[in-house]
């Protein structure tokens, strides 16, 4: 363990604290982390955890997130300059006017949104649960925000239901295009597609598999196959090399790094403890508000649900 490993672990112990990471942070925050998953893992984790402070490494939406389920904690983020800008695509205005259209609408809130549009949804989704929560709701007419990428996908699935779109979308994985794909599957024509549902639809129809981060690293691990190509965040695949040493995984453009993500380095988690700084509130009116969708995703949501296609 080097200098400032020791020196961030000895601060959790002095804080009880635990570092919880999104796979998208980087190689070095990922080993660091007590707790390493996708974004609905990480807020059953948020809200379960028996400790004082939680290190959030990600970006705000998920310390916000945290700091609602459980706000007896103290919730830190090594920068709070982490923002997820697709969490903003999408303004209460939308919301009152999609509601005063129709009389049975469900707002189904993707947990990439800020707590002022969780408190108005009526229940909050990740990648990994949309498709069941969504599937199992009474409403026939979904709003689904803000992502209109995988509200699309979740609306495919669900033919029964009126999914209506909000044009909000991850400018990481909509860059990743058809061509792109096609082009690492010449390279690699035994390669399996592994593809995140915030992709656009034509990257979606070239996939093997689509699921959140969580459910492409164990698919990758659990298949026979030994090429993938990889059409989400490159973050995913220190998880996958640790799993599968031996197994090759391959990008398709170099666009696939989130900045946001990218922001939380060791450096900045030993002075969020040391200095105590960083720490992630929400107004407790807000919080009481935004708590209920989120309380009803993971109530909803724990189903096991894999293979999205
Ligand atoms: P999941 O880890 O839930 O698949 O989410 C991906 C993401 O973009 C988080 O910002
Ligand atoms: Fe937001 Fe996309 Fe980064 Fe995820 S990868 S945090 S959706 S910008």
């Amino acid at each position: 363990m080097n200098e400032l490993t020791q020196e961030i672990r000895d601060l959790c112990k002095e804080k009880d604290a635990l570092i919880l990471a999104h796979y998208y942070v980087d190689e070095k925050v990922q080993d660091i982390a007590d707790y390493i998953g996708d974004s609905f893992y990480l807020a059953k984790v948020a809200k379960s955890a028996s400790c004082k402070t939680i290190v959030f490494c990600g970006v705000t939406f998920m310390g916000q997130s945290a700091n609602i389920l459980s706000p007896d904690k103290t919730v830190l983020m090594p920068d709070l300059n982490a923002v997820c800008p697709m969490a903003l695509m999408v303004n209460a205005e939308d919301i009152q006017k999609m509601r005063a259209q129709y009389d049975d609408l469900a707002v189904v809130c993707y947990i990439n949104s800020m707590a002022e549009i969780k408190a108005l949804s009526d229940v909050c989704v990740t990648s990994s649960n949309a498709l069941n929560i969504v599937k199992n709701l009474p409403n026939k007419n979904i709003f689904f925000i803000p992502d209109g990428n995988l509200g699309r996908y979740i609306a495919n699935m669900c033919p029964e239901k009126n999914v209506i779109l909000n044009p909000g979308h991850c400018h990481v994985h909509s860059t990743i295009t058809a061509d792109d794909v096609e082009r690492a599957f010449n390279l690699h024509p035994n390669a399996q597609v592994l593809v995140h549902p915030e992709c656009k639809e034509e990257v979606c129809n070239l996939a093997d598999f689509i699921g959140s981060t969580k459910d492409i690293i164990e698919y990758s691990q659990e298949s026979d196959c030994t090429d993938f190509i990889i059409c989400t965040e490159l973050g995913v695949i220190h998880e996958m090399k640790k799993r599968s040493p031996e197994k090759n995984f391959y990008a398709v453009n170099s666009y696939q790094i989130c900045p946001n993500m990218k922001k939380v380095t060791l450096e900045k988690i030993r002075d969020c403890l040391k200095y105590n700084k960083g720490e992630i509130t929400v107004d407790e009116s807000l919080r009481d508000l935004a708590d209920s969708p989120l309380e009803r995703m993971l109530e909803l949501g724990s189903v096991p649900e894999r293979s999205l296609i």
